[in-house]
């Protein structure tokens, strides 16, 4: 095993030795504030040598993966995520010496990451796990969603996220972690998880815009955005044509520069077209709810939000092109909410008020359910440059 002093030696060498340099990253203004941040960063390993003494030979994985990480370059430590104080509600003795935590919440990504927790936390994805639970009634969705009560979504857990909880030493409870869900509840009662799309300890933008972080979730026979995005020639051209590299510009907005095709990140939370850094809620540029059956109106804005959308597309279409693209959309969506979804979903509601139990009702709710998700794909494909795909 490699002595602490050896190692600190090479910590210190690979920060000087021009680690920085090679990357690109050199001169980007945001990695130099980072630094800024850690002016000693022989101080601020000290805080986790101890922890890598052990840790690269006991996960050499996470300490190899932290070692390549932005992080670490900018003086990111072990302890700075895991280590707690003795009086905290997460905490357990570690290695005999140091109090640390296992499960690392949003809030402690906030000690430097505050503006991006406080956009995050009211996101969709921060509630996943809170929407289904509050689903009301009268909802149309509810008489699907409420099946799943009963084991508190149990099996929606792996994209919605679970309630974390903690055993007798303070120690993740087995039978609700690991979790890497969107809206998890942490043992401090704070929503969402950072990592469930900044995974393992790269902690990497580049990762994150890839599709592959979001398909993870949005992908399958109930989520059609995955179909739509691999089918679409958006999808096409970024498998076929797109520089990965520049993915790992980090601090800026994109633009049609760096980009040949847009992904997922680049059209819902990059700043692309609008000057400005990532946003890390997909609201800011949704004027309504495609995913519900009725497609409600966002309750404010709506004109402003869809703005902000034809700000990405502005990078590669022309205008007036996408101003057709949206406003052929947005007719034809009115059309098939009012002449296919509303008097469907008022059969619906009535076959359900009716049959109230046995497999008769079962049969109803499969059906029902199948026709919830046909909606949802017909009204995703309309807007993600896929019109005329639609169904079969
Ligand atoms: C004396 C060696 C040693 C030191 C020092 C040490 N660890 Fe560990 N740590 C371990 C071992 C061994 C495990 C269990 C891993 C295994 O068995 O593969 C572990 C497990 C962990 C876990 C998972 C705990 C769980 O079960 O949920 C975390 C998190 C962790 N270490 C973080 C740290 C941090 C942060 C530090 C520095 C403050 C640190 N460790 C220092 C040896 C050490
Ligand atoms: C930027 C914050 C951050 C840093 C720095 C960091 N971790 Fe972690 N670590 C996390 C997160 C997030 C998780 C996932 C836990 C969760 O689900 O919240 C995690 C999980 C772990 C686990 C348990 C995962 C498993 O599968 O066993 C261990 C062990 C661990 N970290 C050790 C380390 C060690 C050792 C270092 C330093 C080399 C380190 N971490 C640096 C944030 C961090
Ligand atoms: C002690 C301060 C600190 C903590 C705690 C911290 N970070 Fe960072 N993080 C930084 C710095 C500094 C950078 C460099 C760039 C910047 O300032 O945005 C960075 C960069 C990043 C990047 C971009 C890296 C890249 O290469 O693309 C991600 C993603 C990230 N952090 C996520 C997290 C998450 C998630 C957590 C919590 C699990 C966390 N950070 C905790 C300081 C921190
Ligand atoms: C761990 C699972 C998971 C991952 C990974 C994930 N999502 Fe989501 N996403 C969800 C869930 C669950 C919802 C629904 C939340 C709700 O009902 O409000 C959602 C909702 C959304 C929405 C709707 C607007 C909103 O904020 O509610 C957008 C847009 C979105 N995700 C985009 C993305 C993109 C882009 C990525 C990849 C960078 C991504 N998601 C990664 C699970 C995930
Ligand atoms: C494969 C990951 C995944 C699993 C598993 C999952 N969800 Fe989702 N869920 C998502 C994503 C992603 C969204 C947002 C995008 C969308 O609706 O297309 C979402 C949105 C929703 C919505 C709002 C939109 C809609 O379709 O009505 C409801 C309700 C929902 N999920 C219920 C559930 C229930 C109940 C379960 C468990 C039985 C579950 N989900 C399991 C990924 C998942
Ligand atoms: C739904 C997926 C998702 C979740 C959850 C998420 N991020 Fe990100 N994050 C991204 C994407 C995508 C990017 C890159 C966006 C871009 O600039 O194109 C990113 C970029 C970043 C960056 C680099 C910022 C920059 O301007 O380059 C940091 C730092 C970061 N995230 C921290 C966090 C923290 C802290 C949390 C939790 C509070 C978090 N992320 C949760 C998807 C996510
Ligand atoms: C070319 C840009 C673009 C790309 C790429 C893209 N989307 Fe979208 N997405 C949109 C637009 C536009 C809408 C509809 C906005 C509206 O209602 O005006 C939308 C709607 C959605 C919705 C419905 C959200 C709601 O609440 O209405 C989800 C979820 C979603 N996208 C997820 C994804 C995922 C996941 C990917 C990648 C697999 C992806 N998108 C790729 C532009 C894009
Ligand atoms: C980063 C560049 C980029 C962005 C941003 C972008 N597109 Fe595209 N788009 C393309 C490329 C490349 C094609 C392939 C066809 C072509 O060369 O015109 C394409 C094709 C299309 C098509 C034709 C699809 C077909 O099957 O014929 C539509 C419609 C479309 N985009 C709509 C949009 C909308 C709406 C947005 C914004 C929500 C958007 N695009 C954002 C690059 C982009």
């Amino acid at each position: 095993m490699v002595s602490l002093s050896q190692m600190l030696c090479f910590i210190f060498t690979f920060f000087l030795s021009g680690a920085l340099a090679s990357t690109g990253f050199a001169h980007n203004p945001i990695l130099d504030k980072g630094k800024d941040k850690h002016k000693d960063p022989e101080k601020l390993m000290n805080k986790s040598s101890f922890c890598i003494e052990c840790h690269q030979e006991e996960t050499p994985g996470i300490f190899e993966e932290w070692l390549k990480s932005t992080h670490a370059r900018t003086g990111v430590g072990c302890a700075d995520c895991h280590a707690t104080d003795a009086k905290e509600y997460d905490t357990f003795l570690h290695a005999e010496k140091h109090y640390i935590r296992t499960v690392v919440s949003p809030i402690i990504c906030a000690k430097c990451h505050k503006d991006i927790q406080r956009d995050y936390f009211t996101s969709g994805h921060a509630q996943a796990l809170e929407v289904l639970k509050t689903i009301k009634e009268d909802d149309p969705r509810f008489p699907v969603v409420s099946l799943y009560k009963d084991d508190n979504f149990q099996q929606c857990s792996g994209c919605h996220g679970g309630e974390v909880a903690l055993d007798d030493n303070h120690l993740p409870d087995e039978a609700t972690w690991p979790d890497s869900g969107a809206g998890r509840i942490n043992p401090n009662t704070s929503h969402g998880n950072c990592s469930s799309c900044h995974l393992g300890h790269r902690f990497s933008s580049a990762a994150a815009r890839q599709p592959e972080t979001c398909l993870r979730c949005h992908d399958g026979r109930n989520y059609p955005e995955g179909d739509i995005y691999r089918s679409s020639a958006h999808g096409m051209v970024y498998a076929t044509q797109t520089d990965k590299e520049n993915l790992g510009k980090l601090g800026f907005y994109f633009t049609g520069k760096d980009m040949v095709a847009p992904t997922c990140a680049f059209c819902h939370f990059n700043g692309s077209g609008h000057g400005q850094r990532t946003r890390h809620n997909g609201a800011w540029r949704l004027p309504r709810d495609l995913t519900h059956p009725e497609a409600p109106m966002a309750p404010k804005n709506a004109d402003k939000l869809r703005s902000n959308m034809k700000a990405v597309c502005n990078q590669c279409h022309a205008k007036t092109v996408i101003n057709r693209f949206f406003d052929n959309a947005d007719k034809r969506l009115a059309e098939y909410q009012e002449k296919t979804v509303q008097p469907k979903l008022k059969e619906y509601r009535r076959k359900l008020a009716e049959v109230k139990e046995g497999t008769e009702r079962e049969n109803i709710i499969k059906e029902y359910t199948r026709f919830l998700a046909e909606g949802k794909r017909y009204r995703m494909n309309l807007y993600m440059g896929n019109i005329g795909r639609t169904q079969r």
